[in-house]
């Protein structure tokens, strides 16, 4: 009898994110299971990053999903995801998936991991090993601005929570939805011309400064880390490359009328982690400045410096990284290499580096959990995906839910902060 995890049917259609923008999902059907997955998409994309899509767009990659993808995924075994990402790496035949678009490989590997698990009756996350499992520590986005905001929100994209003293995963993502909404009942008391305006994750868009901005939240997160008696500390993304002006060689914060050189930059993200306590810092320089990161990272204690522009899950960068030591901590977003392998490359060196993984959503999201899943398989410490909005919450949930079904079997991350 033939194995039940063979490919039998698939199918990619075009559909839309969080934003309104057009997207890919893809169906698999194997002889005894089912999978589904639809790609996320960035606004704040790293310049390394695969590309999202070919020229033409999801129509295109739709096309060339019938005439390239299709023929050579029928028939082979959901099972063996490495030959499936192999594959997909093959038919595009370019170094970045210019050929079918990341967004495709994302589609067709993570839906084919889902018709894996669904053939053998498991979760998803089960799917995915070679590491320790971990239920994840949420890191939410409350406060926002930069690419994901209007005219007058902070130049700075994300002002961010991370609640690392927490008993266990529903404690810490209860601790993130207070502050929430605490925080939005602040600024609607105290900022003038605040009209409850969101950016695309979720978070509060209000006319403040950086330094406002985090008085705010850390107010907040004081007040509630207190009443529930739990540590929450405050984070950045500073997504330094959209402020980055290469022809002046500055960092533009347009909304503050302030230039900063490299050094001055430098002063600026020490001086914000020691005043605010920051927990937790993701690209505070541009997408090609190792140099800065390893000179920021060098200088500070219990503090988490990020790269996500700067590595890209990528695992050449991430070893050039480690080697200068640039950071200690990385984002993860599947769609920035394409495939589920490529992502668990990049994620085994990461822990053999001791660095932190971080598996991330992408501000124009749909309503998947696929990432809540990698992260508890792939044993990632933190996961990022903000903390209100149906796309966010999703995610969210479902690791409620898996907290629920696990019985206490899989750990909830301890962070050292
Ligand atoms: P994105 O950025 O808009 O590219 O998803 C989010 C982030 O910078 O973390
Ligand atoms: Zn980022």
């Amino acid at each position: 009898m033939a194995s039940l995890s063979i490919i039998t049917g698939l199918k990619a259609r075009k559909i839309f994110n969080s934003r309104g923008e057009e997207t890919v999902e893809v169906e698999v059907k194997t002889l005894g299971g089912f999978g589904c997955a639809a790609a996320p998409s960035g606004k704040s994309r790293g310049k390394y990053e695969v590309v999202p899509f070919p020229e033409g767009g999801v129509e295109k990659a739709v096309e060339r999903f019938e005439s390239h993808v299709k023929p050579k995924i029928l028939g082979l075994d959901a099972d063996n995801q490495e030959l499936i990402d192999k594959t997909l790496h093959e038919v595009d035949g370019t170094e970045n998936f210019g050929f079918i678009g990341g967004n495709l490989a994302y589609a067709v590997s993570l839906a084919v991991a889902e018709a894996s698990a669904s053939t053998h009756h498991q979760p998803l996350f089960a799917r995915f090993g070679g590491v320790k499992r971990l239920l994840p520590v949420p890191l939410g986005n409350v406060l926002g601005g930069g690419k994901h905001a209007g005219r007058g929100a902070p130049d700075i994209q994300e002002f961010l929570v991370l609640p690392f003293g927490c008993k266990s995963f529903s404690e810490a993502y209860t601790a993130n939805t207070r502050i929430h909404r605490r925080l939005g009942s602040l600024l609607g008391e105290k900022v003038l011309g605040f009209t409850g305006g969101k950016g695309d994750e979720g978070a509060w868009a209000p006319p403040l400064t950086n330094e406002k901005a985090l008085e705010f939240v850390l107010k907040v997160v004081e007040e509630v880390s207190g009443e529930m008696g739990v540590k929450v500390g405050v984070g950045l993304d500073v997504a330094a490359s959209s402020l980055w002006n290469p022809k002046k060689g500055v960092y533009e914060y347009v909304g503050e009328g302030k230039n900063r050189d490299k050094g001055e930059q430098l002063e600026y993200i020490l001086s914000l982690i020691k005043k605010f306590k920051l927990v937790y810092v993701e690209d505070p320089f541009h997408e090609d400045d190792f140099e800065s990161f390893s000179e920021l990272t060098g200088k500070v204690n219990k503090c988490l410096i990020c790269g996500d522009d700067l590595f890209v899950t990528n695992r050449e960068k991430l070893s050039f990284g480690v080697k200068v030591k640039a950071a200690n901590s990385l984002i993860i977003k599947p769609n920035q290499v394409g495939t589920v392998t490529d992502t668990y490359k990049t994620i085994v060196l990461a822990k053999s580096s001791g660095y932190v993984p971080v598996m991330s959503h992408r501000s124009g999201e749909t309503t998947n959990t696929h990432i809540a899943h990698l992260a508890v398989g792939f044993g990632c410490p933190i996961i990022k995906t903000g903390v209100v909005g149906g796309e966010r919450i999703a995610k969210l949930n479902e690791l409620l839910r898996i907290e629920e079904t696990s019985k206490g079997k899989i750990p909830f991350a301890k962070l050292n902060l």
